[in-house]
Parts: C-alpha cells; structure tokens; sequence
C-alpha cells in the first residue's frame, strides 16, 4: 500500500509489547494512559458513557458488569463507572456487582440503574415508581461540591431522565447534591469514598452541560489526566490484532465506503501483506462504483485488491425475496460465502474476516439482556450467520461514525474516501422495495446517480449525512407528452445526522429538489414521480429497509 496507508510490518513490536489493554481483559502497565473503566449494566447508552470520557481524550474500556472483582483491581483504573441499564434491582437474577468495588479507593460514578444499585448495596432503598420517568427534567442544585464545579449554585440542569425505579432512601453515608420535582436524589454522593450518583443520563446530548459534570468527575473527583489520543487508539488496535492474529492471514471486505476502508488502512499497518483485501461486486453497487473504487484503491493507494464479480451468485440468492430481514440475512450468507472462498484460495492461514461495523450496526443488530431490541440486522454486510468457518475481526465496533472519520485522517487516507457518505453494505437491494430485479436496479442507479450530481452540485455533499434515491413498490398514473404512463415511484432521502442513531430529514432547497424530480422524471425510463421523505429518525429509520 502506497504512503496514504503505509506500513512497515518489520518494525512492528512483539506481541506482548503493545498498550496490554485489550479488551475486557488487560492489566495495566506503568506506561499505559489512564484508564477509566465502564461497567456496562445494559444500558443503550453505555457505548456513549465511553466516547464522552475518550472526547475528554481519556482512554476507556466497557467491561460486562460480570468481571470479578480481581479482574477489575488488575485493570487499575483510575475511576470506574457504572451504567445505566433496564433492570430493576428488585428483579430476581438483575445484574449486581461485588461491593468490593467500592472499597478499591477508585472514584465511582453510578449512572441511572449504576445509582440505584449502588443505593441497594450500600443500604439504601429503591422503590418502584409508580410514574416513570423518561424526557427532560429540571434539576436543583442543592450543594457546592466538586461534581458541580463552574455550575452557578442557583442554577437549575436541564437533564435527560429515563427510568422506572427511584432512589427512595440514600445509605448513611450520602449526601444529596441536587433533586428534581419527582426525584429526590438525582445527584448524590459519599464524601469518604468518592462515590456519585445521576439518577439522570449526563452522556446524552438532551442532558445540557452532561459533558460538564462528567469532566468534573474525571478530572476534579478522580484526578485523571487527559493523556488519550486517536494515535493511541492505533497503537492499541494494531498491537492487538497482531496479538490475536499472529501467523494467520485476514480477509478484509473493502466496499470503498468509509469503514471498511478504514479498517483496511488500520490492519494494512497491523499486518502488511498479511491482509488480503477482497472486494465484491454484489451487483448491489451504485453506478460505476466497482470501477471507482478499483481505481481508487489500486491506482492511488497501491492496495493489493482481489476483485469478485458476484452479481449473479447474489441476484440468484435475492430472487423473489422481499421482506427486508430476510434480503439481509441472504446477502451476509452469500458474502460470507464469497469470503470463504476467497480465503480457501489464500491458502490455510486465511483464517481470520475483517469487517467495518460500527457502534451503531452493533446496537442496532443485536438484542442482548437489555432494551436493545433488533432494529435490523446490520453488521456491515447484512446479518451474518451463525455458523462461519472465519473468524471475525471488527475493529471499530466501538466507534462512531465521525470518530471513524477522525482515525481514517490519522492513518492518511485522503479526505475524499474519509468523508463519503455512508453506504449500506447490503447496497441497493434495501433501496429497491420488494422484490429486487436487475432492471430495478437499473432504474434507481439512474435516480440515484441524479441525486448525487445535483447534491454535489450545490454544495450540499459534505453537510449531509446520506442522500439518495428509493424505488418504491408503487406504480402510478402519469402523462407524459400526450400520453397515459403508469411507472414507478422514487423516493428521495436526504438527512442530517452526527453518528446515524438519530436523524433529521435535510431541508434541501426547493430549487434542488426541483431540478432532481425533473431530471429523474425526464431522464430516468421507468420513474413518472418523485417524493421526498420527511421523517426523521426515530420513529422511522435512514434506509427505508
Ligand atoms: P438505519 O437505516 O438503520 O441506518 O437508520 C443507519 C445507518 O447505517 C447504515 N446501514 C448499514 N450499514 N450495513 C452497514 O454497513 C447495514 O446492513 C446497514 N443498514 C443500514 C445506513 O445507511 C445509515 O447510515
């Protein structure tokens, strides 16, 4: 690979001389940054308590609040917090951890579920609320404590609420920092052992000044130093890959989208010519994506890509099929189907399948212990299957989108790659509703290649999230010229969005939308009409499937 991703696989270290931090299991050395760690209760949220605390460049780790209490000590954080989750503590089997934990001398910060339990344990009371709570809430601040430093002692915290349960009783030891109209211990702390508590979410953006009292609580309440980067982020990946990996070689699926290209600059470094970087034609591809992307990779970068022509095996594989769970789950089965070939061509070291999912596919994708219910099957290239002969590699699975962004320009891809919108990897085939037919996808590339000019053309790329075009499975009466049509229907979906879980629809200029319809009206064989989606996300989604 040429300088935009370049590597040197000789100087890499030996395995055990990386940060030591892999996930859920390292111990600290001397050397490494600060360490918070996350204990995760189940909370949708939990991901957000961690890249809050890494945008205060402090390095965090989510652990399952099952680890031991020996684990966590050999962890050596500097401050532990505890998540918010959908549990009651007066469930039979909720989540709990060992009170140990609170006599490690570390600082701790119990979120929502993480108060209530740390409540329960140290001799508190938790009721059921009769009402829940879930929206905006207005907090006093009744005390000057460090967690509420810069914060002005009259003034109130517009905070973002979401539970059942409510602290009723706080142990002994506490003391009440701030309370709201229904919740009398909304911040609470114990003095001797540094320990807070929010019943409220300060890691969600609706909570205002959220950022503040976390950055109190790092920073004033456990001293930590903000000694956290993206390039430490690299080190500890890569290290941690060569650890896992060893002699083995990774088949890396390149879509040319943003994440995948990532993950293909960050294990080339990792690993060198290890990597074998394969991209898949699934016939899903926007018009003259398969070529750009070629070009892209091969002739600028000096990627070493294997190019697979799987348009029939995937259109075969799609044929007649509608609902929109089962198109996903058909196109991971074929493209882990693509992989494994692919690798059984490389030989017997190909044992590893790297793929670009993101937070948000994870949260999205599965439904474990808690409320996060399976919206789609997400995972990059569309709902793996259970059984797969390659093992998986997902380096950015804790990240967001615009944090991929940031580590894409650290490891020198070119702004082009690292600001693409992003594109499904299951393509267009959750673009065409219903069933999916080659001339179909004929038609919405037209649409959608119209879309893009015209974005491009008035400057809207970069300060849109994605814009694109839908083939609705609707048919309609037109007339062109003097002359009955009945033909399809596209939709046009623009939105604006930070990290994708929430969206807005893009208010495009009329005269942009205005020149789209027509030009896809007039230009497009097959589309008599066009509309524009005005819902945000929630209660509707990005994609339409
Ligand atoms: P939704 O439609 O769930 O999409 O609101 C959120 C973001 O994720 C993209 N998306 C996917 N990305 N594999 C991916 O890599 C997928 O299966 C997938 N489904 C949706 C979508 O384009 C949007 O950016």
């Amino acid at each position: 690979m040429a300088d935009a991703v370049n590597t040197n696989s000789d100087a890499r270290p030996d395995s055990d001389s990386g940060s030591g931090s892999g996930s859920g299991s390292g111990c600290a050395s001397d050397s490494d940054p600060d360490r918070v760690l996350v204990l995760d209760f189940g909370s949708q949220y939990t991901q957000l308590i961690a890249r809050r605390i890494r945008e205060q460049r402090v390095y965090s780790e989510i652990w399952p609040c099952t680890k031991t209490l020996a684990e966590i000590s050999a962890f050596r954080p500097r401050a532990i917090v505890l998540s918010g989750g959908p549990s009651s503590v007066h469930d039979e089997g909720s989540p709990s951890i060992d009170p140990g934990i609170f006599e490690l001398g570390v600082p701790i910060l119990g979120i929502c579920y993480g108060l209530q339990l740390m409540c329960h344990l140290l001799g508190g009371r938790v009721t059921r609320s009769p009402a829940h709570e879930y929206g905006r809430a207005e907090i006093q601040h009744v005390a000057e404590e460090s967690i509420l430093s810069g914060f002005d002692a009259n003034e109130s915290l517009s905070v973002w609420m979401s539970h059942g349960d409510l602290v009723e009783k706080i142990p002994p030891s506490f003391e009440v920092l701030g309370r709201s109209k229904n919740c009398p211990y909304a911040i609470v702390m114990e003095r001797a052992r540094k320990i807070y508590g929010l019943q409220f979410h300060p890691e969600v953006v609706h909570t205002h000044r959220g950022r503040d009292i976390l950055a109190n609580f790092l920073f004033r309440i456990a001293k930590v130093h903000a000694n956290w980067t993206m390039g430490s982020f690299i080190e500890r990946e890569v290290a941690e890959v060569r650890d896992r990996v060893g002699q083995d070689s990774v088949i890396c699926g390149l879509s040319g989208g943003v994440d995948s290209s990532v993950v293909t600059a960050l294990l080339h470094r990792a690993l060198g010519d290890q990597l074998i970087p394969v991209f898949v034609n699934n016939g899903l591809l926007r018009e003259g994506e398969a070529e750009q992307v070629q070009s892209l990779f091969r002739d600028r970068l000096g990627v070493n890509l294997r190019y697979v022509d799987a348009t029939d095996e995937f259109l075969r594989a799609l044929d007649g099929v509608v609902d929109p769970e089962q198109k996903r789950k058909t196109i991971g089965r074929v493209f882990v189907e693509v992989f494994e070939r692919a690798a059984k061509e490389a030989g017997p070291n190909a044992k590893w399948l790297a793929q670009g999912t993101l937070y948000p596919d994870v949260i999205e994708s599965v439904s474990f212990k808690g409320p996060s219910a399976t919206i789609k099957s997400h995972h990059n290239v569309g709902g793996l299957p259970e059984r797969m002969h390659l093992k998986l590699i997902e380096p950015l699975r804790e990240l967001f989108k615009d944090e991929v962004r940031i580590l894409g320009r650290e490891l020198g891809l070119p702004d082009d790659v690292v600001n693409r919108q992003p594109f499904p990897g299951p393509g267009l085939a959750v673009r065409v509703l219903g069933p999916i037919t080659r001339d179909k996808l004929e038609v919405l590339r037209g649409a959608d290649r119209i879309v893009f000019e015209e974005i491009e053309a008035a400057g809207l790329y970069d300060a849109i999230w994605q814009s694109f075009a839908v083939l609705l499975p609707v048919h309609s009466v037109g007339v062109m010229g003097d002359a009955r049509t009945y033909e399809q229907v596209a939709a046009i979906r623009a939105v604006t969005s930070v990290d994708g879980m929430t969206a807005d629809w893009a208010p495009i200029p009329h005269d942009v939308l205005a020149r789209m319809s027509n030009r896809i009206i007039n230009e497009v064989r097959g589309i008599n009409r066009v509309v524009y989606d005005i819902s945000s996300k929630p209660p509707a989604t990005i994609e339409w499937e």
